[in-house]
């Protein structure tokens, strides 16, 4: 069976998405996050704050092309910028089917507003950054999609049906 990956913008549940459906679906879950955290021992945040996010971006690059030589039958969520590098989509689709948690800028402030662990949403105006961040991204997103979820305004069970409706 292939693997399924979740895709989708800080916040917009994949990893809450993630553990449900493992134990759905009784396949293992793997998260690039936190397997970076894992072998670099030490928080996403002071990665960003020590080596900057260039080295992060590699780091997912390496993790990836880590995964595609042995992980199958799994479920893989990956950080929320992991699919802007086109190597990446690629290596995403190898991987196997591609599930965009699909979600609005309201939906995601609300869910990170008081979250201090993603660098990237520690500045002054977090929804503006998040609506600008989601606009940029929600193309890459789309392009390394097989299907597309919505999430906003939806329970964990409605989603976790459709996903479950669409795996291959
Ligand atoms: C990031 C998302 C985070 C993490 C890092 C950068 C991003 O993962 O990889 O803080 O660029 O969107 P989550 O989407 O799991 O929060």
């Amino acid at each position: 069976m292939e693997n399924i990956i979740l895709i989708g913008f800080m916040g917009c549940g994949k990893s809450t998405v993630g553990l449900r459906l493992s134990y759905r679906l009784r396949r293992t879950i793997i998260d690039t996050d936190k397997e970076i955290e894992k072998e670099e021992r030490r928080t996403i945040s002071d990665i960003f704050a020590t080596d900057g996010e260039a080295y992060f971006r590699d780091r997912e690059t390496a993790i990836l092309r880590k995964l595609k030589d042995g992980v199958n039958n799994q479920i893989i969520s990956v950080g929320g910028g992991l699919p802007v590098r086109e190597e990446n989509r690629a290596l995403l689709h190898e991987l196997g089917q591609v599930f965009y948690l699909c979600a609005e800028g309201r939906t995601i402030y609300e869910r990170v507003k008081d979250d201090t662990t993603r660098p990237l949403l520690q500045v002054d105006d977090p929804l503006t950054r998040i609506n600008s961040l989601i606009k940029e991204r929600d193309p890459y997103y789309r392009a390394a999609a097989d299907v597309v979820i919505t999430v906003d305004d939806r329970s964990f069970t409605e989603i976790l049906d459709e996903i479950e409706r669409n795996v291959k």
